[in-house]
């Protein structure tokens, strides 16, 4: 099976977690499209939920699929939020922010009562870091200083680039992809780069997953924090 055949599986298992009712936060990238369009078909046939877009991308698919979505000010009240993951370590942190979309995902992840991650097997690590490097989302106003603090730190962290021009999120900022060899403790370092001015969030997710849904050439591969309910 191919990587997106992995993550078909992983996001057709995650709509079986979504109930009548949801108020659902819909990360971004190429395995969540997979999630969208399963949730679109059960919303086409009757299913009531409130989604909240973790980006432009993902708004413009979910209404595209009739998906209603909540507006960006409202104070949501998230049941269970579904995201795709760049790296899964053995303790369920990720790294995230290929997809540029990390600062929104991760309020709407920290808001949800259930965040689930859906990934294909390749995302599996034994630690986190490269070859995957770690986006960190920064202001533009003095960004090459930003960029200076994290190399400061040991690492080459290049500004992400699109088309020959600087990458820009959906808030304005830029990202910067960190090349940090192997991440022995998550959440210090995540804490660490967070105090530096100027940077906005980092795309580590510590302590925040409920359950990652792997697709695997064997099936479905679920490994969960304890206590999580069941679909
Ligand atoms: C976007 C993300 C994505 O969830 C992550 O990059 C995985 O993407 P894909 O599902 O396309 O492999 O964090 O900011």
């Amino acid at each position: 099976m191919t990587p997106d055949q992995h993550k078909a599986q992983a996001a057709q298992k995650a709509v079986e977690y979504v109930q009548d009712g949801h108020i659902l936060g819909l990360g971004t990238g190429s395995t969540v499209l997979h999630f969208l369009t399963a949730l679109g078909t059960r919303v086409q046939n009757g299913l009531h939920v409130k989604g909240v877009p973790t980006s432009q991308a993902t708004a413009d698919y979910a209404t595209k699929l009739g998906i209603p979505l909540l507006n960006d000010d409202e104070p949501w009240d998230i049941d269970v939020a579904v995201d795709g993951a760049d790296q899964v370590d053995p303790h369920l942190n990720l790294i995230k922010g290929g997809g540029g979309a990390l600062l929104r995902e991760k309020i709407v992840a920290r808001a949800a009562k259930q965040f689930i991650v859906i990934v294909d097997a390749a995302k599996q690590r034994p630690q986190l870091g490269l070859p995957f490097p770690l986006p960190v989302e920064i202001l533009s106003f003095g960004w090459s200083t930003t960029q200076r603090h994290l190399e400061k730190m040991g690492w080459n962290a290049p500004r992400r680039e699109q088309a020959g021009n600087p990458f820009m999120t959906d808030n304005g900022h830029y990202i910067v992809d960190v090349q940090i060899p192997v991440i022995a403790d998550p959440a210090s370092l995540e804490s660490a780069i967070l105090q530096i001015p100027g940077v906005v969030e980092c795309g580590l997710f510590v302590n925040m997953t409920s359950l990652v849904i792997t697709g695997t050439d064997k099936g479905i591969q679920l490994s969960q924090t304890p206590n999580q309910p069941s679909p």
